[in-house]
């Protein structure tokens, strides 16, 4: 699951502002994506999905109270707003306008198939009601609003649970459309699932969902986790009777916080013939085990809803110093210009003809950058962050001596180049050594 390069990636998550944490959030999202936000070489964005929410929820006071326990969940959680953007999706007026750019690049048909979407009309369907009843059109574009969320910061990795690749793959699907079009601006993501935990059983066996009415609250008081543990629903084999680790959720649930030995030991107790009442005290006694001290923390931060929105809007800034130039560029990118603004025509005047070049440049992350871009700015190569200049300019050097066979080389320090631009990436670079040639004569 994490690759064993040192490359730097960025990762991106949102969670939906529709309802109170649950152990399925912990397990499947905020426990894995804390824990890869503390690595070094990993840039990372963690946001409240609160636009997300209004196509479910019409309750104002819930939104906000969700929004308030999600923050919380995600700091209590160890999150370090300093070292990661952590920030609400609607404190980003930037993301609604890419969700239009990327509705213009999107084909209808592709909606059509989401999931989400296919869910409800299959269940209109089966009512024999027709099939949009009760489908709001946000329903509908909730995986380009997905997109534009993911693409705003040109995530490599996307962590989800599987029912969620499908939108990571039409995002990916929106980036090279756009790209095909416009240049290369956007990054094509991908979906990183971890395949241990997966998705997390509820308390009725089926996926652990807001939607199944069927969770255990993440932050829920001791006494009110043990209450909720004890009503996972079970066979009725009695205390004695071996039982089936497969299909169990308590088993399942266990699995998600145990070790593997810890597992094993209750994998043979299954065998042994535990008896329901005891696997679901152990069970309770390890998830709070694991949960207790984040838990006065969580209850903490909800009392100081003030310091959380302050970190919220620090977050904010943080985000907005990309996705405002981004979006600056992606607007002039698609012909959304000043009139006046002629850019071939007024470097003719000036005398300078437009040249390819390598730009090196510093993100909000610290790290150093470049990228190759040709003569009519359409991108070629990124590089993934430096700790120095001077390596992002030892990368360069590299470059413009090897040319295209520098890229294996370089393969730890560039985003893939495709083979439809290794042409373009060759033929740019011996311009380049031209160009260098010539001026030293
Ligand atoms: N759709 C995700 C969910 O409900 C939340 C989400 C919104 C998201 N935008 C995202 C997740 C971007 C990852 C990336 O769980």
């Amino acid at each position: 699951m994490t690759s064993s390069s040192s490359a730097p990636h960025r990762f991106l998550t949102g969670i939906t502002t529709s309802g109170t944490p649950h152990l399925g959030n912990y397990v499947g999202s905020v426990r894995h994506s804390v824990r890869f936000s503390q690595r070094a070489d990993v840039q990372s964005f963690y946001f409240l999905a609160d636009y997300h929410a209004l196509i479910k929820v019409d309750d104002p006071a819930r939104i906000q109270r969700s929004t308030l326990e999600i923050a919380a969940t995600w700091l209590a959680c160890g999150l370090d707003p300093e070292r990661v953007t952590f920030y609400r999706q609607s404190d980003i007026p930037e993301i609604p306008e890419l969700t239009w750019l990327l509705t213009c690049v999107t084909a209808k048909g592709m909606l059509n198939r989401a999931h989400a979407y296919k869910a409800q009309m299959d269940k209109n369907l089966a009512r024999g009601d027709d099939p949009d009843a009760d489908v709001n059109a946000g329903l509908f574009m909730y995986p380009v609003l997905m997109g534009a969320d993911i693409l705003m910061f040109n995530a490599h990795k996307v962590p989800v649970g599987r029912d969620q690749v499908q939108h990571i793959e039409m995002a990916r699907d929106m980036a090279q459309r756009f790209n095909h079009l416009y240049g290369e601006h956007f990054t094509l993501p991908e979906a990183e699932i971890d395949d241990a935990v997966a998705t997390l059983p509820g308390l009725d066996g089926r996926k652990m969902s807001k939607s199944y009415d069927n969770t255990i609250p993440l932050f829920a008081p001791r006494a009110r986790l043990q209450k909720l543990i004890g009503g996972i629903v079970t066979d009725s084999r009695a205390p004695g009777e071996p039982k089936d680790t497969q299909g169990s959720a308590v088993f399942d649930i266990y699995q998600a916080f145990a070790d593997h030995e810890e597992a094993e030991a209750m994998r043979r107790a299954f065998a042994d013939g535990i008896g329901w009442a005891d696997a679901k005290q152990i069970l309770f006694e390890r998830i709070d085990r694991e949960i207790a001290p984040l838990r006065a923390h969580y209850d903490d931060l909800l009392n100081h809803p003030a310091q959380i929105e302050k970190i919220l809007l620090d977050g904010a800034s943080k985000a907005r110093a990309i996705s405002g130039p981004f979006v600056t560029r992606l607007r002039h990118a698609v012909g959304l210009r000043k009139l006046d603004d002629r850019p071939s025509a007024a470097k003719a005047k000036s005398g300078k003809t437009a040249r390819a070049a390598f730009k090196q440049y510093r993100e909000a992350d610290g790290l150093f950058y470049f990228k190759l871009l040709d003569a009519g700015g359409a991108q070629l190569l990124q590089s993934l962050g430096f700790s120095s200049p001077r390596d992002a300019a030892q990368a360069i050097a590299t470059l413009r001596q090897q040319g295209t066979d520098a890229l294996p080389l370089l393969a730890e320090q560039l985003e893939p180049v495709g083979d439809e631009k290794r042409q373009a990436v060759s033929a740019v670079l011996q311009e380049l050594a031209a160009d260098a040639a010539a001026s030293e004569k």
